[in-house]
């Protein structure tokens, strides 16, 4: 077939938006040269316009309403450490986990499409400093723990990375320039997810970036479950005999990215989605809660869940509501193509986010710099998947072992959550536990804080016990500076 000419696709486009009040995208068109046009319309293709018109109805001019369920309950969990009786469980799902990854079958996932914001790094978010002595990105600090469990396990680990348009050149140049950070070019697989347009607030027109281009942002970590499978990943990942995905997030440097146990309890109980939880440290602390309705997995976000549910306490004082997402899951691959290949598809519920979004004036042209929240962005959330699974559970991780996200930038005169430096004393306060366990003095200040700052490669531990073969010092003194 012929390819079509501009002048067609112009038509075709025209016709589209037209038919949902939005064809001020092409408003500057004719002005645009061949290059742009073609852009735009790519663009203009990419979205899908009668979705876009139900959500600015339902979630642009209109709030969305969260009803919560009348049969709300606190999900159960898997204990980090396991009680007496299920000891035999926790032993045999380890063993399950690893036989899955020395078999080939576990693929890492990395969701790295956010444009992180709030973090103020110009340039893909794995490509951040993120360890406290040597400065290794997000991604090499990763890198070095999927080299060390193909090492323990005999086999190298496939990594798939989730980029978005906005950030899929730059991602791919910096793992090329990196030499795919040691791991070799067959085992990273980057593909990009799917963006949405960011829509005015008061008038629910899709905002223009420029004449030439819409204000596009990536359609949230949800849209990793459409994008794996129409980037051809999963077809990739069934031709390898990979059977599981074991799904993190980009921000966090000391995230388990392969963790057999989690792996294995999952498998074992025959899951197609299960999740690690955090319990929470106070009622309204920022995660999302796992709930069971109808008993379906769910997960309530914070601001969703009323106060009153929220603080409910059991009779020995821990809250009733205590498991905390920290959006780490193991996913079925057949899961996730279950999921694409049903009739009519599947849909995850778009959530509504406001936020400043510069843009050009559609009758003026003229740069428009908002100072308040002027536009609504929609994303959908990967565990919003969770309910659509017949079997799921949930293990309990530990905070200092696996949590050291790092999200927002350091400022002056603001208190630090979860930024570059909040996560570097993490890691540092996990490698002085571990090195302490092994039997090493770590000086300490009067707080009890360790007086020194201690990276831990990944390639020489993932786990405390690690240590136990490692070459150590006998002490670490006060005001080292110390990677092992
Ligand atoms: C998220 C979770 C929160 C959890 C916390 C743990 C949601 C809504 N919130 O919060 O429950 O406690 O992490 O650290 O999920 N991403 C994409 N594409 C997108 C959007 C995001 O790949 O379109 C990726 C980001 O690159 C990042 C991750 O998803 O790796 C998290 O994104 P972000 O939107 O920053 O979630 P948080 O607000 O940090």
């Amino acid at each position: 077939m012929a390819a079509q000419s501009i002048q067609d696709r112009f038509v075709a486009a025209h016709a589209a938006l037209a038919a949902v009040a939005q064809e001020h995208v092409l408003a500057s068109f004719a002005a645009l040269s061949d290059a742009q046009k073609a852009e735009l319309l790519d663009q203009i293709d990419n979205v899908d316009w009668p979705e876009v018109a139900r959500l600015v109805k339902s979630h642009v001019l209109a709030k969305p309403h969260f009803a919560l369920p009348a049969n709300v309950a606190p999900a159960p969990w898997y204990a980090n450490v396991p009680p007496a009786d299920q000891a035999g469980k926790y032993q045999q799902a380890r063993k399950a986990g690893e036989e899955l990854v020395r078999a080939g079958k576990v693929a890492a996932f990395t969701v790295a499409g956010g444009q992180g914001t709030r973090l103020g790094w110009n340039g893909p978010k794995g490509t951040f400093p993120a360890t406290p002595v040597r400065n290794l990105s997000l991604f090499q600090s990763m890198g070095e723990y999927l080299l060390n469990a193909a090492r323990r396990w005999g086999k190298p680990v496939p990594w798939y990375v989730m980029t978005s348009p906005a950030n899929h050149q730059a991602t791919t140049d910096y793992f090329t320039q990196n030499d795919f950070l040691g791991l070799g070019k067959e085992n990273v697989k980057l593909f990009p997810q799917a963006m949405m347009p960011a829509i005015d607030m008061k008038t629910g027109k899709v905002l223009l970036e420029s004449p030439a281009s819409i204000a596009l942002s990536p359609n949230g970590h949800g849209g990793s479950l459409k994008a794996l499978y129409a980037s051809g990943a999963i077809a990739e990942m069934k031709k390898r005999g990979i059977e599981q995905i074991s799904y993190t997030q980009v921000d966090n440097p000391i995230v388990r990215i392969i963790d057999p146990l989690f792996l294995g309890l999952h498998a074992l109980d025959r899951c197609e989605m299960s999740s690690k939880m955090l319990p929470k440290a106070y009622p309204k602390e920022k995660l999302g809660n796992f709930c069971l309705i109808d008993g379906r997995m769910t997960v309530i976000e914070y601001s969703d869940l009323p106060d009153e549910l929220a603080e409910q306490r059991l009779p020995n004082g821990d809250l009733r509501f205590r498991a905390g997402s920290i959006a780490i899951h193991a996913i079925r691959v057949d899961f996730v193509e279950s999921l694409n290949t049903r009739p009519g598809g599947f849909a995850l519920p778009f959530h509504r986010a406001e936020k400043k979004v510069p843009h050009i004036d559609i009758v003026t042209k003229q740069p428009v710099e908002p100072k308040s929240n002027n536009a609504v962005k929609l994303e959908t959330f990967v565990f919003d998947a969770l309910p659509l699974c017949e079997r799921s559970i949930i293990y309990e991780t530990d905070r200092l072992d696996e949590f050291a996200p790092i999200k927002n930038a350091d400022q002056e005169g603001v208190a630090p959550i979860d930024t570059p430096n909040t996560s570097k004393a993490r890691q540092t306060l996990r490698a002085a536990g571990w090195l302490e366990k092994a039997g090493v003095k770590v000086a300490r200040n009067a707080k009890g804080e360790p007086d020194a700052v201690i990276e831990i490669s990944q390639l020489t531990a993932i786990y405390a016990e690690d240590l136990k073969k490692a070459k150590l010092p006998a002490k670490i003194d006060a005001g080292a500076k110390v990677v092992l």
